[in-house]
């Protein structure tokens, strides 16, 4: 290739690769995987190497992450805040221990510390005599954005150090870097919360946990389950332990959550060893991790090494193989949901992802296919994380052959034939057909999970569905026990002790009732409201749309989905029964506040940090008043309470006119009304 050539292929990849920093620090949307990602960098590092003349500095091989966004305030940080240099196998990890070792002899001697390599964004936290004073974002390694309001959010974040009494005084000035990231259990527990509201599924918890972070709001922030670890010192005014070992521990002593899974290795062999019994452990890891940060514990040393571009020598990520691959999409299929939501997902030619062969992925909705351009016969990006279904990212486009075809979403439930229906404003298809078998398996299984039905799992479900003795969730209440007897696998004593537990479920409260019926979009929240404002299944069916609507936190289409539900005769018959059978819970009026209500029927929202008042002060203080509290803006707010730093709930109440007061003012209205 002519230099002017190659000349012109390293443009081109550093301004793509400007673009997916942008889109994957910026936007939190990326676009490839991190291996094609990569990929490229290693590709415009081979130029460079080649010619070391066409390095300039903005080259994205020069720095790390991407220009801090312009919606946060700048933060400078202390010292750089470095990146590190991969390596995909052993012989890599071996060629960079040979490296330093020519560097300096001590290396040959040196311990390492191994840490997960965390999936998540990097923070530098700032602690000015003991307290906890600002918080950012890498950014581009030199400054970053100020996130401190959200930081404050997290649970695990301590505010002051040392948290504990008897630990270890801290230097005046303090800067740690951690990592802030979701648990598997608390992501999946995210999206089944956005998929109960009908709202959009999030994809890679890496770039939620990005999203969570660099909200406008804190009180999102504060609404989802992130947490944090951290892992280094970035500077210090004052003595700090000489070792990464130490330094660990010094952190934990002061009150910092650190990864537990973290190992001293009394030299490289030990690190192998460590990284194969993770490789094979990674999938029972609370959290995603790509790999395990290798680090010399000797920090003088670490620091004698000095730094190649933006990566210290003295420690390197030590990848594990990747969770995402490309296959081939043979077909797509569709499964019907409990609420008769249609899913599709992906059939795949089976292709091993981390040690197991997937067939299957989720493609999440219809939408999902469109809005990607997904074509059977695509060669597409498949990801699997943990124990989480597989799921594919996208198609590969440089790959697309002539013969792939477009999709077109089923007009009638694969399962029953019946026509199919979508819902103003939501992603989800839906066989509305109540008497769809597939649904009733799905709807019976979940109310007996709800209603903890011990012993009652998904195939006894299908079994009696499959004998015609569970037509509807009714009918469980009055199976018998010669009808369990007379199923294949039920002897005396499993039959007698299914009875039981099912007799047990008859006294369970409205608000679990509610919630198992399985109405469209009434997740356990939107089922305690319900249960708050009714006291049983008779007054919710008498109750107008309008009446519901009224409810804060419930809209106008789920308040219609809930009239709908109880105004279609097959689940009329279906309470009809529940009530014959004696399932018919009443919930306790809630207890009249005492004291005058000067803030009766209004509803407050809160938002950003009050002067004295806590959020719970703030909320025990409307609620005490007859106020009524409620998490969003929306026309039927009364007040929005505005704190210093308030994001988007600020915006929204302009736009739609609602009045806002500040601490004082609030308690002024107390006083007055
Ligand atoms: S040390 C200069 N330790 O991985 C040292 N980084 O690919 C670099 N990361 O930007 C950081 N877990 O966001 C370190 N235990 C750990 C880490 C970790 C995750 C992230 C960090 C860094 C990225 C580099």
């Amino acid at each position: 290739m002519t230099d002017a050539a190659l000349k012109a292929q390293l443009e081109e990849l550093r301004t793509t690769i400007n673009e997916h920093n942008y889109r994957y620090h910026v936007l939190d949307q990326p676009s490839i995987s991190d291996a094609e990602y990569d990929k490229l960098l290693n590709q415009l590092r081979a130029i460079e190497t080649e010619h070391p003349e066409w390095i300039t500095p903005d080259s994205p091989t020069q720095r790390a992450g991407a220009e801090p966004s312009p919606k946060f305030a700048k933060v400078t940080h202390p010292a750089p805040i470095l990146s590190l240099g991969n390596a995909f196998d052993e012989a890599d990890l071996r060629a960079w221990f040979e490296r330093i070792s020519r560097l300096d002899e001590r290396v040959r001697k040196a311990s390492f510390v191994a840490e997960p390599k965390l999936d998540g964004l990097s923070v530098v936290l700032h602690y000015k005599d003991g307290l906890f004073v600002q918080g950012a974002t890498r950014g581009n390694g030199d400054v970053g954005e100020d996130v401190t309001a959200n930081l404050r959010t997290l649970r695990k974040l301590p505010l002051r150090i040392p948290a504990a009494a008897g630990g270890p005084k801290p230097p005046a000035d303090l800067f740690v870097r951690g990592e802030v990231f979701f648990f598997k259990k608390d992501f999946e527990a995210l999206n089944k919360r956005q998929s109960e509201s009908g709202e959009r599924i999030y994809q890679t918890a890496r770039n939620t946990a990005a999203g969570t972070l660099r909200q406008l709001d804190p009180s999102i922030t504060a609404s989802r389950a992130l947490t944090f670890y951290v892992y280094n010192i970035i500077a210090a005014e004052g003595k700090i332990p000489a070792t990464q070992w130490e330094t660990l521990q010094y952190l934990q002593d002061l009150g910092f959550p650190t990864a537990p899974e973290s190992v001293l290795c009394k030299d490289l062999e030990d690190v192998v060893a460590a990284y194969k019994q993770w490789e094979a452990g990674r999938d029972a890891l609370p959290y995603e991790v790509d790999g395990m940060v290798v680090k010399l514990n000797d920090i003088g040393l670490y620091n004698d090494l000095g730094v190649v571009g933006k990566d210290p020598r003295g420690s390197i990520a030590y990848k594990f193989p990747a969770l995402e691959v490309t296959t081939m999409l043979q077909d797509i299929g569709v499964n019907v949901g409990r609420t008769g939501v249609l899913t599709p997902y992906a059939m795949l030619e089976p292709v091993e992802i981390g040690g197991v062969i997937v067939k299957q992925a989720t493609l999440h909705n219809f939408d999902f296919i469109a809005e990607k351009d997904i074509r059977i016969g695509d060669r597409v990006l498949v990801k699997r994380a943990g124990d989480v279904i597989p799921y594919v990212i996208g198609p590969v486009l440089t790959e697309r052959k002539k013969g792939a075809r477009k999709y077109k979403p089923p007009a009638v439930c694969p399962v029953c034939g019946q026509p199919v229906e979508t819902v103003e404003d939501e992603v989800a298809w839906y066989c509305v057909n109540a008497a769809c078998p597939e649904q009733i398996v799905r709807n019976v299984e979940h109310f007996v999970a709800v209603l903890d039905v011990v012993g009652m799992g998904e195939k006894i479900v299908a079994q009696l569905n499959a004998a015609g003795l569970v037509k509807d969730v009714a009918d469980l209440f009055s199976l018998t026990r010669e009808d369990l007897l007379s199923l294949e696998g039920f002897a005396d004593k499993k039959a007698d002790n299914l009875i039981a537990s099912i007799e047990a479920a008859r006294t369970r409260s409205l608000h679990q009732l509610i919630f198992a019926l399985g109405i469209r979009g009434v997740g356990w929240v939107m089922a305690s409201a319900l249960s708050a404002k009714y006291r049983d299944l008779d007054e919710i069916a008498k109750a107008s749309t309008q009446d519901i609507d009224d409810i804060e936190g419930i809209g106008p289409n789920i308040a219609e989905t809930i009239t709908d539900w109880f105004a279609q005769a097959s689940n009329k018959a279906v309470l009809k029964k529940l009530k014959k059978a004696g399932v018919w819970p009443r919930s306790e009026p809630r207890k009249a506040p005492s004291g005058p209500q000067p803030f009766a029927g209004l509803t407050f929202v809160v938002t950003g940090t009050l002067p004295t008042f806590s959020r719970k002060d703030a909320g025990d203080f409307i609620e005490a008043r007859g106020g009524k509290l409620a998490g969003s803006v929306s026309k039927k707010t009364s007040y929005l309470v505005v704190g210093e730093d308030a994001g988007s709930k600020l915006d929204k109440a302009r736009e739609l006119g609602v009045p806002t007061l500040d601490e004082d003012a609030l308690k002024q209205l107390a006083d007055q009304a």
